[in-house]
């Protein structure tokens, strides 16, 4: 008689898991929520808000929306490099008209600026598998993790003061001097998350030359064009080391400067040292995006180039942008005129910086005040909705000591 086949029990796959902490800024998002208090301040949240308290649709991409409503005929499957117009109109305010032209940049719509980063990543985990990518911290905190999850191995310095509020060059410096040729250099091009410190255009020469001297790749991660000092100027340290530099990447993100966070609109771009390679880069970026997400969802890159395509909507864009960028400058240099010790919130850029707050500082200011932030110090000024309440936090964070 034949034996009864043993059935091997096969092993759970799901049974030994434990439960991932809760990433805790998403909690402390659900913390305030909940609050009933009136008058409570949320300067936790990573988006830009406007006077009333929102994240605006802005008026040129709503219009962009009900144009793309009234004239799209087809949902039909684009491909992985997604929509490419858009990815070119783009091209010229990310790197300048002289860069644009240039055969050696190329580029592919991807799902946000986290997308875009998450690309570049993996591309050169394929190309150079044993370059390290150099990371000033603190950092955007995804960056580690996107970085670990493409298999590149990350090493960090320090690229912020906080109790002296300035950001540390010869700790950038020291990194360049040590990393080996070949190696990769993330860099913030501006509005740094989550320090406000951009580096000076005699800081970012400094870079750039020594990049090229060392034979190093820049890694930029591009997301807040035009919520620092404007477009072309948020960019210009970027454009200098490109200047120096044979290859670089640029993640960038749309999602923040055309609002539309939850449509995921980003692109990387790969400078190459010649057409060639920039081409072969970019088929190598296409098989891995279709690896990942086969394709990029379109309506929110459809109407940033819609956006982009319309010179009367590209001029509102720009308006609108100007507004956003003003309120949180404004909000910047009320809160250093009401506090000697966000005297240095002025001199950074972009919705964020780092106070020199204690974590029961933080907790304190939450529980006696409803003021919500980060508990690494980190506040978004566009979180506040009027003069009022940055006055309220000015005076709160003094009582706190
Ligand atoms: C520095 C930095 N890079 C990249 C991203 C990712 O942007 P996106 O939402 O477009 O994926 C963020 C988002 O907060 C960020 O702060």
């Amino acid at each position: 008689m034949a034996k009864p086949l043993i059935q091997a029990v096969p092993p759970s796959l799901f049974d030994a898991l434990k439960p991932q902490a809760q990433d805790p800024l998403l909690a402390l998002m659900a913390e305030f929520r909940t609050d009933k208090r009136e008058g409570k301040i949320d300067l936790g949240v990573g988006m830009y808000r406007d006077a009333s308290g929102i994240t605006p649709v802005m008026r040129a991409v709503k219009a962009a929306e009900r144009i793309l409503f009234e004239t799209q005929t087809t949902k039909g499957y684009m491909g992985p490099e997604g929509d490419a117009v858009f990815v070119d109109l783009l091209k010229p305010i990310v790197f300048g008209d002289i860069f644009a032209k240039n055969d050696r940049v190329v580029g592919l719509q991807a799902p946000g600026g986290t997308g875009a980063l998450r690309l570049g990543a993996e591309l050169i985990a394929a190309v150079s598998p044993r370059a390290k990518v150099w990371l000033g911290e603190p950092t955007w905190p995804n960056h580690r993790p996107l970085l670990n999850a493409a298999r590149l191995a990350v090493e960090g310095f320090k690229h912020f003061d906080r109790a002296a509020q300035t950001l540390l060059f010869d700790e950038t410096m020291g990194a360049l001097t040590k990393a080996a040729p070949g190696d990769v250099v993330l860099l913030q091009a501006c509005c740094h998350n989550p320090t406000g410190a951009d580096y000076t255009m005699d800081q970012w020469r400094a870079i750039a030359e020594t990049l090229a001297a060392r034979g190093l790749v820049p890694f930029f991660d591009f997301a807040y064009q035009g919520l620092g000092d404007g477009l072309d100027a948020d960019a210009a340290g970027m454009r200098l080391v490109l200047d120096h530099v044979d290859e670089a990447l640029v993640g960038y993100a749309s999602d923040k400067n055309f609002g539309v966070y939850r449509e995921r609109v980003g692109a990387l771009y790969v400078v190459a040292g010649n057409a060639r390679a920039a081409n072969a880069a970019y088929t190598q970026a296409l098989a891995l995006a279709r690896a990942n997400w086969s394709m990029p969802s379109d309506h929110g890159a459809a109407a940033v180039r819609l956006v982009l395509q319309s010179p009367e909507l590209r001029r509102d864009w720009s308006a609108e942008l100007d507004t956003m960028r003003a309120r949180v400058l404004a909000n910047r240099a009320r809160l250093a005129a009401l506090n000697p010790r966000l005297s240095a919130v002025t001199r950074q850029r972009g919705m964020f910086s780092q106070l020199d707050v204690t974590p029961e500082t933080v907790t304190q200011l939450k529980d006696t005040h409803g003021i919500y932030m980060v508990g690494s110090g980190r506040i978004n000024v566009a979180g506040f909705r009027d003069d009022g309440e940055v006055v309220r936090f000015a005076e709160a964070l003094a009582s706190a000591g």
